[in-house]
């Protein structure tokens, strides 16, 4: 059984099927990327109950609680105040990293602990972006933490 974003599916599953995999191949949830499918860039990155993981390696079938994807983090229809900071700050350019960012931003704007941008760097340093938006990517944080999250 996975819940995803709300919605529980029963699946038939390899255990060694990543829960990217099952997102992407069973699920048709694309929101997560496929970088590198090692752990190395942080395309993958989804949230289970609350806390961002890699779904690159993560085994689906070790997954017990609620998943969230870029597709879930909407509000009442409309979009996150991350999403919106990312379009405010022209946080992206090619997109592909952009959902994986999204999801580690949510929770780096939720740490309180996280002020300076320096911290926002470090927070997110394991979301790689090809395209190099990383100063607007960090200024979409910082919008989103000032708006509160
Ligand atoms: Fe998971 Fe790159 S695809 S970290
Ligand atoms: Fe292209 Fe980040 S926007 S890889």
């Amino acid at each position: 059984m996975l819940d995803v974003n709300g919605t529980s599916s029963t699946l038939r599953l390899d255990p060694r099927v990543t829960l990217l995999d099952a997102l992407r191949e069973r699920l048709a949830v694309t929101g997560p990327k496929k970088g590198c499918d090692r752990g190395q860039c942080g395309a993958c990155t989804v949230h289970v109950d609350g806390r961002p993981v890699l779904a690159c390696l993560t085994l689906a079938a070790s997954v017990r609680r609620e998943v969230t994807t870029v597709e879930g983090v909407g509000r009442g229809g409309g979009l996150h105040p991350v999403q919106q900071a990312f379009i405010d700050q022209d946080a992206f350019q090619c997109g592909f990293c952009t959902s994986g960012q999204i999801m580690s931003a949510i929770a780096c704007a939720r740490d309180r602990g996280i002020r300076s941008d320096d911290e926002i760097r470090e927070f997110m340093s394991g979301n790689i972006c090809r395209c190099g938006a990383y100063s607007s990517i960090t200024a979409a944080v910082r919008q989103a933490k000032g708006g509160g999250v």
